[in-house]
């Protein structure tokens, strides 16, 4: 069989090994995972809601609470459910991003280091990825990105909170880069740890996409739903490339139950908000470690005189599956891990601080 010609060449988004993999490889009787960045709770009350509804799903049919679940998102993000699209987690709204707006070599500037699907995807659109490092305390660096755009940019990549600094994009950054005329993506992936949006620049900016999901604080990264949010009419060119049925009946009867329970989303953000802001304290001011600020439910460290991979080897040794972000730009020695449940965090606490000593 023939290929694309690029394919050969093209290194996919890697994942840790699963944990029965680690529990063989290293002999290990659990595993205790802090490298995904999702949440620490099982909505089971939404379970039980969604094994009570099972019955009525027409589960012959193609899903129809497509426009039900807009309708829900509008209200919970105060923007027209015309500039709304459900897509098949953030990752497939990505791909729909840029398969839209891309043709074959057209550049995407990345506010780099970040999440590093925005670059594959790009390239997997046919795109070409513009890395632009961001300041050394990880703030986008608008100056450096307008400078960089050429002719053949297309969009700028932003992410709020970004994936892995922890840090949020600065407003006066947002709208600089706005005014440019090209199209700008906002990762907001992470949106509710921060309480920070740029969603209400929407109605201004018909070059902003926001891109959102349902599997970090609200807890559904296995039911796969994402949303983008848009000018109507860009949303409107954006849903002529994705496939028109992606997300399935269960997952969105899963949302909708999510969406009648925000007030639960909240609690889960505050719990892990106030561990996030304990680790931290507990971290800060060991001798050879780096703690960043953190406006996400992860954090990230740097071990100063010792490689990432070390660390994150050790750590994986006694069970503690880490990510290793050291081979980042700007992120030499540096790892990341989300934050749990308070017993779970403090056996990574100890294994950390006695790795840093
Ligand atoms: C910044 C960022 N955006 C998007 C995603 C994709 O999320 P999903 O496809 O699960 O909605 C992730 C997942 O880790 C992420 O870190």
């Amino acid at each position: 069989m023939r290929f694309r010609s690029d394919l050969a060449a093209f290194k996919p988004y890697t994942w840790e090994p699963s944990d029965r993999e680690l529990a063989e490889a290293y002999g290990l009787e659990e595993v205790h995972r802090f490298d995904k960045n999702t949440m620490p709770f099982t909505p089971k009350g939404w379970m039980e809601e969604l094994k009570s509804r099972l019955s009525s799903l027409d589960v012959n049919r193609y899903p129809d609470a497509y426009q039900e679940v807009r309708e829900m998102l509008s209200e919970y993000t105060g923007v027209d459910e015309d500039g709304i699209i459900l897509v098949n987690g953030g990752d497939e709204g990505l791909d729909v991003i840029f398969k839209a707006l891309l043709d074959p070599g057209d550049e995407v500037i990345v506010s780099s280091p970040t999440y590093s699907l925005i670059g594959i995807s790009t390239v997997l659109n046919r795109g070409e990825v513009r890395e632009v490092l961001r300041r050394p305390d990880f703030r986008d660096d608008a100056d450096a990105i307008l400078k960089a755009v050429r002719d053949g940019t297309k969009l700028i990549a932003l992410c709020s909170p970004n994936n892995p600094t922890a840090n949020t994009s600065d407003r006066r950054d947002v709208l600089r880069l706005l005014e440019s005329g090209l199209a700008v993506l906002v990762d907001e992936a992470y949106y509710e740890f921060s309480g920070k949006t740029f969603s209400d620049l929407l109605k201004d900016y018909e070059n902003l996409i926001i891109l959102r999901t349902f599997s970090k604080a609200f807890c559904l990264a296995g039911a796969r739903v994402g949303y983008l949010l848009a000018d109507p009419r860009v949303a409107l060119e954006l849903s002529k490339v994705k496939p028109p049925n992606s997300v399935s009946i269960f997952s969105l009867e899963l949302a909708k139950i999510a969406l009648e329970h925000v007030d639960e989303v909240r609690k889960y953000v505050e719990e892990v908000v106030k561990e996030r802001d304990r680790c931290i304290k507990e971290l800060k001011g060991i001798g050879g470690l780096k703690v960043y600020p953190s406006e996400s439910n992860f954090i990230l460290l740097r071990f100063e005189g010792k490689s990432s991979g070390e660390v994150h080897d050790e750590l994986l040794r006694r069970g503690l599956v880490v990510r290793d972000v050291g081979s980042m730009p700007m992120l030499e020695g540096c790892i990341r891990f989300s934050v749990g449940r308070p017993e779970e965090d403090d056996l990574l606490l100890d294994a950390i601080k006695e790795l840093a000593s």
